[in-house]
């Protein structure tokens, strides 16, 4: 496995003349960040060796490299899912192979379900912690290489990153909710009843994906910051069918301001 990651990494850094500082994944129907960077290299993830091959609608499958509110970043535009069919280890590979090349800060975005009664369709709420429903994407042999056998997840969000986050949304009157994110496997969105039981175990917002890359990135001590858009509501008497066009078109309006966060984050660490 540590060999995958290497050549991997080594592949793409023959391919590249930056070193990337920070590492940004995008998800459903966020992709209009890459409108703001200053693209050096582009990489379709078909010419990358061991990386999957991602299949769903709005994910377009590239890694680029450029410059971004003074940064210079590597950022996925389109992310791997456990519930495409991919092995765990397929799904956090690119968050390995972006440690390989350097990154020191990891920053991730998602579409989400928000199951706490405050939240509206639009909103975008910080992650400030996870409950993980996935398999665990260490489960197998530790390599001390990468990290500790029993990783600390007491800070899987890092703390001042979401308080410059909140000073970036506040300059820019940008309204953000901030709550525990729960991710699970999909591809079937919530009955009533889980999206009821979701939110009395703890979660704020439910979706599937990014638990299992915070992970991987905790496990190798990269400080995390992470953004669901709240897309769909799974709260009791506002519940209506959730489809993935939707989830996109509601990513899609929301992301200017998530962008702006994100650039404005950049500039402050
Ligand atoms: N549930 C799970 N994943 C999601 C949702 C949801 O309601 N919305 C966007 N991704």
């Amino acid at each position: 496995m540590l060999e995958q990651i290497k050549n991997t990494a080594a592949y793409i850094q023959n391919n590249i003349s930056i070193k990337p500082e920070i590492g940004i994944i995008l998800g459903s129907g966020l992709g209009g960040l890459v409108k703001e960077i200053n693209i050096k290299h582009t990489i379709p993830y078909e010419e990358i060796p061991n990386f999957a091959v991602s299949t769903v609608e709005g994910h377009s499958g590239k890694l680029i490299f450029g410059e971004l509110g003074g940064k210079n970043v590597v950022v996925m535009q389109g992310r791997f899912h456990y519930y495409e069919g991919h092995s765990m280890h397929q799904v956090t590979l690119p968050v390995r192979v972006m440690k390989f090349l350097g990154i020191q800060k990891l920053f991730v975005s998602n579409a989400a379900g928000g199951v706490n009664a405050g939240f509206e369709i639009g909103d975008l709420m910080i992650i400030n912690d996870h409950i993980n429903l996935f398999p665990n994407p260490l489960i197998g042999k530790n390599y001390p290489e990468l990290g500790p056998r029993f990783p600390d997840m007491s800070d899987a969000y890092d703390k001042d990153l979401i308080a410059k986050a909140k000073q970036v949304a506040s300059l820019n009157n940008i309204k953000v909710q901030e709550g525990v994110y729960l991710g699970l496997t999909g591809p079937t969105f919530e009955t009533p009843a889980e999206y009821k039981y979701v939110n009395s175990i703890g979660a704020d917002a439910v979706g599937m994906s990014t638990v299992p890359e915070v992970i991987v990135a905790r496990h190798m001590g990269i400080p995390c910051f992470a953004m669901s858009i709240i897309t769909d509501l799974g709260i009791f008497g506002k519940i209506v069918p959730a489809t993935h066009e939707e989830v996109q078109q509601v990513a899609a309006m929301a992301e200017k301001k998530m962008t702006l966060i994100m650039k404005g984050l950049m500039k402050l660490i």
